[in-house]
């Protein structure tokens, strides 16, 4: 089965990353990449999703501006882990044309005229899916599902609560929790643990070592910082989870629960909870990944980007 879905990303080194393991799965059909403002501005993940796509020499795919701004409370940014430029300095020497349509536009025009059901891949805040979902409720039946990387119930990584993703717009994040679509939720109770190792990327580098020396590169400084907490040379490549699961659900555990997410701007914005006082039975409104088979998501994310490097050099 092929999955055709829209990717609305903040690239971001982990979005990145997830563009590519989108790209170089067979079983994948990009309709368009969405950006939004999150670890940057909306002209660096912008600017990013161009030279991502235009590394990996995917031209055709749109790109497709979305908004810089979160519904109700101001700009976050994340550029102290991802660098002012969002690649952690990398810098893109080519860039795939910018559509004229708008993230928005883009959503509308494609659901209005799709005849099979879109996947929905969320991996930055959720600005620009809230706002679809408001303002054209009459094309949610187009929507398959939505996966997105976000929030976590064993604590934040911005604050103690709130998870980047939805602490940045956490209004957006109660709109799509709350839509009744079904939604993969993919926080950081299992991103966290979902890691990449140095040689893993070195082993893609064996492979393609310009791709290879691109992972090295944006990973720099999680690899080290990762190694001096004791974690060995990793990176936690947050936005490939929900992807990974979409192809190899069986790598993962999951739990159907009913969940909610703090909008006010107290302490806990952006707090994903359970409230289990609750007594009566609750209609779950996520699928939420809760752990991960780590070799085998290891496996998986390898496997894919090398039988593509693999496909590509032999063309
Ligand atoms: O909390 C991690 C999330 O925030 C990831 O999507 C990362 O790219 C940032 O957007
Ligand atoms: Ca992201």
């Amino acid at each position: 089965m092929t999955h055709k879905i829209i990717i609305d990303c903040d690239p971001g080194i982990d979005d990145a990353m997830a563009l590519l393991y989108a790209i170089a799965s067979e079983d994948i059909e990009i309709l368009a990449v969405h950006t939004v403002a999150g670890n940057v501005n909306v002209d660096h993940t912008t600017n990013n999703a161009q030279g991502v796509l235009a590394f990996l020499n995917r031209h055709d795919i749109p790109i497709c501006r979305g908004s810089n701004m979160p519904l109700v409370e101001n700009p976050s940014f994340a550029d102290d882990v991802h660098g002012v430029n969002g690649m952690n300095g990398y810098e893109f020497d080519s860039f795939a044309p910018l559509s004229e349509k708008t993230a928005l536009e883009s959503y509308v025009a494609i659901l209005r005229n799709t005849s099979e059901k879109v996947t929905i891949a969320a991996v930055g805040p959720l600005t620009n899916v809230a706002i679809l979902l408001k303002g054209y409720p009459e094309l949610t039946d187009k929507i398959e599902k939505i996966i997105i990387m976000g929030g976590g119930l064993k604590g934040g990584n911005i604050t103690t609560t709130g998870e980047f993703n939805f602490y940045v717009d956490p209004h957006a994040a109660h709109i799509v929790i709350n839509s009744g679509l079904p939604i993969v939720l993919a926080g950081l109770d299992v991103t966290e643990v979902a890691r990449l190792h140095k040689e893993d990327l070195e082993e893609i580098a064996s492979h393609d070592a310009r791709l290879g020396q691109f992972l090295l590169t944006i990973n720099e400084n999680s690899l080290s910082i990762y190694n001096s907490l004791g974690f060995g040379k990793t990176c936690t490549p947050n936005d490939v989870v929900p992807l990974v699961h979409l192809l190899h659900p069986e790598v993962f555990e999951t739990q159907d629960l009913k969940i909610d997410v703090s909008y006010d701007s107290s302490e806990t914005r952006g707090m994903t909870y359970l409230d289990s006082r609750i007594r009566m039975p609750q209609e779950p409104n996520v699928q939420m990944i809760m752990d991960v088979d780590l070799a085998r998501f290891r496996a998986a994310f390898k496997a894919t980007v090398i039988k593509y490097v693999q496909n590509s050099n032999n063309h």
